[in-house]
């Protein structure tokens, strides 16, 4: 399906005058739509590339694409309203703050007190203050976004697009000297912080563990290239495979080894596998998901980056068990240095026989194309990031039916997560029963888990499934940070729980954490220090999940910011018991009855704090916060 073949019917548009346009601009947009429009599934991914020329979407621009493509301009519009990045306006300059937990943990509340007081004294700045979720570099925390290169005696600050921002590290005391250099007028401040200023690549840190499978290169320098790829066995499996075994011989051995979905929800890969295989229909897809948004998770970030050909060979070998020749890795906007990488391993990949006709002189083919989201956090769930790639608004889809049957363009299709793509390789070569037998406590096989907050040694660690928090966190990890006495722990990111320090011995395995009311989900795992409010912390979620609603159901779209008032009636003796009573009424309702997994979760957090954490509760107050983070005057960022 071409891009412009995804619309039912077609409404004429007048070709819009681009006169105003520079030679440049309209030269670079005609190439892009010339580039894009017969590609599958790439609108979206078409609209990001045109707002990189002006840094938002001109009406104009949208109308010549529109009429360009034949699609309905409402259409264009609907896209450009739902998506974060995208913008019907340009950018005013701001100073983005990741509000998220491990963040929020690590010091973001003041970094941003600090920083909004600075910017309300000197309006003159000429920058804005903006609240961001988890940008997948939870390690760095506390994470901010700053624009690159700006000149504010010239007023030109960049909006943030291409290359024109960074993400860093923004401790409180890099932050008082921004916010000192801010009031100074100094332009340049961002070369007078001292903490680091990443590059391209940002967080995403690799903790190397005896135990390597979809990490299993993470630890050699340059293993995005090709040739220290294949110099170190990359593709052989998938040629192995392609010549002597059959899709029935791959699925049983995923299938044998138990192999989870690393996404989120912990589903059986091999038999997920199966299904696609069984579903009837000549054209089949399969789509990785690369869109990492759960707050707290950063363990795709590097496959992506560092060792992209790895999720190529796994993406293959999926495609070649479940029978299709067409495939999509849809990889979040903001990583830059993952898409460049991509890119380029897929042209590589191409170039040496690994992708397109006949790979590795056998019949099977397979096209795989790279999409970019565009800042939605639901577009993650799988059905979501369906319709995205159709060129709409990612609103998730009712199932049944599930994608396995009715997926991409109605085709049954394989929706996995980067990381159990990139796990498959090393399951084939070294056996299903070496693989099973890495897990501990019952589970098969291991997990990336991303250790971020207060502990001493943050960063993504591939561990046995199974493995109790404890282990994660005091042996890899190195325990708290700076011996401060451990409050809690989340598990399962924004989706997740947080419990006691009593349960550390729990196994970090998907039946145990769900009997306490936490979740494995997608291996975040935020430590928790007694300088943080756990009701600040399970606000931060529930207003995420909140913001993060696509509206599409009504429990959810109304349920969520009810959650967060009731959230604040906690913290009233007076309406406490009433609110305790609602929270876990609102929770039941959304568990039912949301359609996606985002409302499903919705109230977990907060569910959570009631359940493990009264004694924090009680000790709340009208204006009292017994860490005197949450009850003292405006929330905090
Ligand atoms: C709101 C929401 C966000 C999600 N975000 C992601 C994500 O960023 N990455 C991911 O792989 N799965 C995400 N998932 C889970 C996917 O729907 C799906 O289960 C997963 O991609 C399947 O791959 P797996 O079986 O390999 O885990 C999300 C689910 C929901 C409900
Ligand atoms: S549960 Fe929430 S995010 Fe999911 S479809 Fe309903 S409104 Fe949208
Ligand atoms: S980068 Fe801030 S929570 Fe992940």
């Amino acid at each position: 399906m071409r891009c412009s073949q995804i619309h039912s019917f077609n409404i004429p548009v007048t070709p819009p005058d681009l006169s105003a346009l520079s030679g440049e601009e309209k030269a670079r947009l005609l190439r892009l739509v010339e580039r894009w429009q017969n590609e599958p599934a790439a609108l979206l991914t078409m609209i990001l590339e045109i707002q990189e020329i002006w840094g938002y979407l001109p009406e104009r621009v949208l109308e010549y694409v529109a009429s360009a493509l034949k699609v309905p301009l409402v259409d264009l519009f609907a896209i450009r309203e739902f998506y974060d990045l995208l913008h019907g306006a340009p950018v005013p300059a701001r100073i983005g703050l990741c509000t998220n937990t491990p963040c929020a943990v690590r010091g973001g509340g003041r970094v941003a007190r600090l920083l909004s007081e600075a910017l309300a004294k000197h309006p003159d700045v000429g920058l804005h203050l903006e609240e961001l979720p988890c940008q997948g570099c939870c390690d760095l925390a506390p994470v901010a976004v700053l624009p690159a290169g700006g000149r504010r005696e010239t007023g030109d600050w960049r909006p943030e697009t291409g290359n024109r921002s960074i993400t860093i590290r923004l401790t409180s005391g890099a932050a008082s000297r921004l916010a000192r250099a801010l009031v100074r007028g100094e332009g340049d401040f961002v070369s007078q912080l001292k903490s680091p200023v990443s590059g391209l690549s940002t967080g995403g840190r690799v903790k190397l563990t005896p135990t390597r499978v979809a990490y299993r290169n993470l630890h050699r320098p340059e293993a995005h290239r090709l040739d220290v790829f294949r110099a170190h066995g990359g593709y052989a499996t998938l040629e192995r495979v392609l010549r002597t075994s059959s899709p029935e011989d791959v699925i049983a051995a995923i299938t044998d080894s138990g192999l989870l979905g690393a996404g989120g929800a912990g589903f059986p890969t091999g038999r997920k596998w199966g299904a696609v295989r069984k579903a009837p229909g000549d054209q089949k897809f399969i789509v990785v998901n690369a869109d990492e948004g759960e707050p707290g998770t950063f363990k795709d970030r590097p496959i992506l980056e560092r060792d992209p050909h790895l999720l190529i060979e796994g993406a293959a070998i999926a495609a070649y068990a479940v029978g299709t020749t067409q495939g999509f890795i849809y990889l979040r906007g903001e990583y830059r240095l993952a898409r460049e990488r991509l890119a380029c391993a897929l042209a590589e990949a191409r170039g040496a026989g690994f992708l397109g006709g006949r790979i590795a002189g056998t019949p099977f083919s397979l096209e795989l194309h790279l999409r970019l989201g565009a800042g939605s956090y639901v577009a993650g769930d799988e059905t979501a990031m369906l319709e995205s790639l159709e060129g709409r608004p990612a609103l998730p889809r009712v199932k049944p039916p599930y994608p396995s049957d009715h997926g991409l363009f109605g085709r049954p299709t394989l929706v996995n997560n980067v990381e159990t793509l990139a796990a498959v390789p090393a399951i084939l070569e070294r056996g299903p029963a070496w693989y099973r037998g890495l897990g501990r406590n019952g589970s098969a096989g291991v997990k990336v888990y991303c250790l971020s907050g207060d502990v001493t040694r943050p960063g993504n660690y591939e561990l046995p499934r199974g493995l109790t928090a404890r282990e994660l966190i005091f042996t890899h990890g190195g325990g708290a940070r700076r011996k401060t006495p451990l409050k809690a722990f989340l598990v399962g990111g924004a989706s997740g729980g947080f419990l006691p320090p009593g349960e550390l011995d729990i196994p970090l395995e998907i039946a145990s954490l769900r009997a306490k009311g936490a979740d494995l989900g997608s291996g975040a795992v935020v430590v928790v220090g007694a300088q943080s409010c756990l009701l600040d912390l399970a606000r931060r979620e529930t207003r995420f999940f909140a913001k993060e609603s696509c509206g599409a159901c009504d429990p959810c779209r109304l349920g969520t910011p009810v959650l967060v008032k009731e959230l604040d009636r906690l913290l009233d003796p007076r309406t406490r018991s009433q609110a305790e009573t609602r929270i876990r009424e609102l929770g039941a309702a959304l568990l039912d009855s949301s359609r996606c997994g985002l409302g499903q979760v919705a109230a977990f957090p907060l569910l959570s704090v009631l359940r493990h954490f009264p004694d924090e509760i009680a000790a709340h107050g009208p204006g009292r916060c017994p860490v005197g983070v949450c009850g003292r005057g405006p929330r905090r960022a």
